[in-house]
């Protein structure tokens, strides 16, 4: 057994055509920058994948979380992509390269990142999911149901190595503060917070018998919290371990078979139901949607990936797909209505600072009522 780091990194540095997939001539350069890091041996392996407009890589390397070769290799890369981009005009090129320069950690600087240090097991089973047209509190209902619901994870009751539950590693993206939450006793005041899916998010899960040991991690970044404006979708990525005293594949998948609302569809200011897909058809198409969600399933054999499986465009998902087009339906007729439209402070686009410059004048204060008049 040895220590491996899992790193999940993604990025939409240009879109094809609109904010709808990655480019072939930019999965050629990532597979390109790829192989020649393996053969440097700055990473034991990786993988590029795609979801939507958004590129990721699922790397394994001896580095450790949060390691400046790593993530430099990583912003490098997307620097490259961006000039794949730039030459072939596609949309949006560079969109989530926020500074100037890379300073040492990816995080905070546009892409999305999550990453787990591990003791390889002798079977190491993990699905990456990653997401688009969303934000990170897209994963807290299904990390949730993952880790806490025994309706959906019955391994919680039944599997001895599970009983103990798992801890909640809960971040305010507002505040800049983090909390752990031990589960099952601490449910009701996790929930409290989770459900405010724009603020909290939870970014890590440990075992409770060892909380060194962690089995699940998401990336948490809000690009409009970090860049002050709109730049684009924090579409977010994350890492979930599997089977012997974890959720067995089957429970890590089951929460995508109902496709919850998010945040995020059409210009950052829609809800809509995140709809699971295959790795081969992730690209968004009505009204620049729905959310979507790809599972690459791998296991780990020496620290080289074996995989992706493409999870979740197996056939028990189609009812899923199904359910999310009819709540599509549904909920797009709300138009600009909430809760269709997000509520004023979540949107990533709004005229109402223009508009309300514009009618200033128009809005009379009212008396308060009964007063003398
Ligand atoms: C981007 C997204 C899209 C865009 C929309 C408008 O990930 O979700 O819905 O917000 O296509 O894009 P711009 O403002 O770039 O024309
Ligand atoms: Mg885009
Ligand atoms: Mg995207």
């Amino acid at each position: 057994m040895s220590r491996v780091t899992i790193s999940a990194i993604k990025a939409d540095v240009g879109g094809y055509v609109g904010h709808g997939d990655v480019h072939p001539d930019m999965l050629v350069e990532a597979q390109r920058q790829l192989e020649q890091a393996v053969l440097g041996e700055l990473l034991m392996d990786g993988r590029v994948g795609v979801c939507g407009d958004d590129i990721n890589f699922v790397l394994t390397h001896d580095h450790g979380v949060d390691s400046a070769a790593v993530h430099g290799w990583a912003w490098e890369t997307f620097e490259s992509l961006t000039e794949v981009a730039k030459r072939l005009h596609l949309y949006g090129a560079g969109q989530d390269l926020l500074a100037d320069a890379f300073s040492g950690n990816i995080r905070g600087a546009g892409p999305g990142v999550a990453e787990l240090e591990i003791e390889e097991r002798p079977s190491e089973p993990f699905v990456v999911f990653a997401a688009d047209k969303t934000e990170p509190g897209a994963w807290n209902l299904p990390l949730y149901k993952i880790f806490c619901d025994p309706f959906n994870t019955p391994g919680l009751i039944i599997d001895l190595k599970m009983h103990a539950g798992f801890a909640l590693e809960v971040h305010d993206l507002m505040e800049n503060r983090v909390a752990l939450f031990e589960c099952p006793e601490d449910l009701y005041e996790l929930l409290v917070y989770i459900g405010t899916t724009g603020r909290f998010v939870i970014k890590n899960v440990f075992r409770r018998d060892n909380l060194d040991e962690p089995v699940a991690a998401a990336s948490t970044s809000r690009l409009s919290l970090i860049a002050g404006r709109y730049v684009g979708k924090d579409d977010p990525i994350m890492i979930v371990r599997a089977q012997s005293g974890l959720p067995a594949v089957g429970e890590v998948l089951e929460p995508f078979a109902f496709p919850h609302l998010v945040a995020g569809w059409m210009r950052g200011s829609h809800n809509g139901p995140l709809m699971p897909c295959s790795m081969s058809a992730s690209q968004p198409a009505r009204f620049d949607g729905p959310p979507r969600v790809v599972g690459m399933g791998f296991q780990l054999a020496d620290g080289k990936l074996v995989g992706p499986r493409d999870l979740l465009g197996n056939a028990s998902f189609d009812r899923a797909r199904r359910m999310a087009l009819a709540a599509a339906d549904y909920i797009r007729r709300m138009g600009p209505f909430e809760p269709g439209r997000l509520p004023m402070e979540d949107m990533e686009y709004t005229t109402l600072p223009a508009v309300e410059a514009r009618l200033v004048e128009r809005w009379r204060t009212l008396e308060p009522a009964g007063a003398p008049s």
